[in-house]
């Protein structure tokens, strides 16, 4: 089976993380959130994986030359956005026609069962299958509206009004034929185009329910999250990690302390009675002497100084923190210095 992973969007609501990384790309626990998606995907019988992308696109070229095994890599440069349903049409010609195929959101963490999707999205003879998650609040989502027997009767992407409900949780069962009529390469959105159109038609379009574990790493909070729910086991399909997790090449000091839900990333040190809770510190960033960083993300390469602290912040790769500054919901951009305390929850001023 081939699966279209989309990775092409620009990663606004992780900035400045995103500045230099692409949010599919970013480490969750000890290797790229892509490859957990590959890996995934590759236990579930998926042994061709096509991805596109216009932005950042150099960045994918080490990923996928790093990537071994399963599933075989096929790279679509996007000349421009073409969009979810756009990059999706566009990759039919290496699709193929006849078989159903998964496409899929790059930005989620889930152990989905999508050997079971499938085998559903066939026996009811489905055009498209959408998986499904139930939030409190659908606002960042595509609200689906089914009927008893799973037919999606509505989609509405961003609802404005909160509400509860089954969301797009953003993994695709797909007939080709269902998209014979879109041409490549358009700008085209699957939730704002292609869904509304195929159930208008009245073209047999299913949700697919469970009680899989689902996450958009779409927010720092989220992306935070989604490495605390890993660390406490909530991730059927991830690996097992010690809480702490300190990879095999980071360095900690005896003499610094770790709060359970600490991820130190490969390469990174933390040194003597320095104190990291809650956050997570990406390859090779350093967190010096008597420093404290709590509910942060700390980018590649990133530095907090000596007896700083760092509170609900994200700095970007190469960004640092001087020794003795106090940073509270600052956003430090790539290869910036934090110039000033702040405690305002505005951006951190860069110097
Ligand atoms: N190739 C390509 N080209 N990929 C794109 C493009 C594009 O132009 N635009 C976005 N993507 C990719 C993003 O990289 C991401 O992996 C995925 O498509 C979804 O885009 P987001 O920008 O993250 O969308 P969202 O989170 O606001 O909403 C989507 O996901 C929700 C679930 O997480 C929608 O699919 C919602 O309906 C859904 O509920
Ligand atoms: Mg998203």
């Amino acid at each position: 089976m081939r699966a279209v992973v989309l990775v092409g969007g620009e990663g606004t609501r992780l900035r400045p993380l995103t500045e230099t990384i692409k949010k599919e790309l970013l480490p969750l626990m000890d290797r790229a959130v892509l490859h957990h998606t590959l890996d995934h995907l590759s236990r579930h019988g998926v042994h061709e994986v096509i991805l596109s992308s216009s932005y950042l696109e150099d960045t994918f070229r080490s990923f996928i030359e790093a990537r071994r095994g399963d599933p075989t890599i096929t790279w679509i440069t996007e000349t421009e956005p073409l969009g979810t349903g756009g990059a999706i049409v566009n990759a039919l010609s290496s699709v193929g026609t006849g078989e159903p195929f998964l496409a899929l959101n790059g930005d989620i963490v889930t152990d989905l069962d999508v050997t079971a999707m499938v085998a559903t999205h066939r026996t009811r003879g489905a055009a498209a299958t959408i998986a499904l998650a139930h939030v409190d609040d659908a606002r960042a989502f595509g609200l689906v509206a089914t009927q008893a027997d799973g037919r999606v009767l509505e989609f509405r992407e961003k609802p404005q009004e909160q509400v509860p409900g089954d969301i797009n949780a953003g993994t695709y069962v797909l007939e080709p034929s269902a998209l014979s009529r879109w041409e490549p390469p358009g700008s085209l959105s699957i939730e704002r185009d292609v869904f509304p159109a195929l159930i208008a038609d009245g073209l047999p379009i299913y949700g697919f329910s469970s009680d899989a574990y689902w996450i958009d790493l779409g927010t720092p909070e989220k992306y935070l999250q989604a490495h605390f729910d890993m660390l406490d086991g909530k991730v059927g399909s991830a690996p097992h990690y010690a809480t702490p997790f300190v990879a095999d090449s980071a360095a900690v000091h005896d003499g610094a302390r770790l709060g359970r839900r600490a991820v130190v990333c490969a390469g990174a040190r933390v040194e003597r009675d320095a104190v990291v809770e809650d956050s997570v510190v990406h390859p090779h960033a350093v967190v010096e002497e008597g420093a404290t960083v709590r509910r942060s993300i700390l980018g590649p390469r990133s530095r907090v100084g000596g007896g700083a602290v760092v509170n609900r912040s994200v700095l970007a790769e190469g960004a640092a923190v001087p020794a003795g500054v106090a940073l509270d919901e600052a956003r430090v951009s790539a290869g910036q210095v934090a110039a000033s305390t702040e405690r305002t929850g505005a951006p951190g001023r860069m110097g």
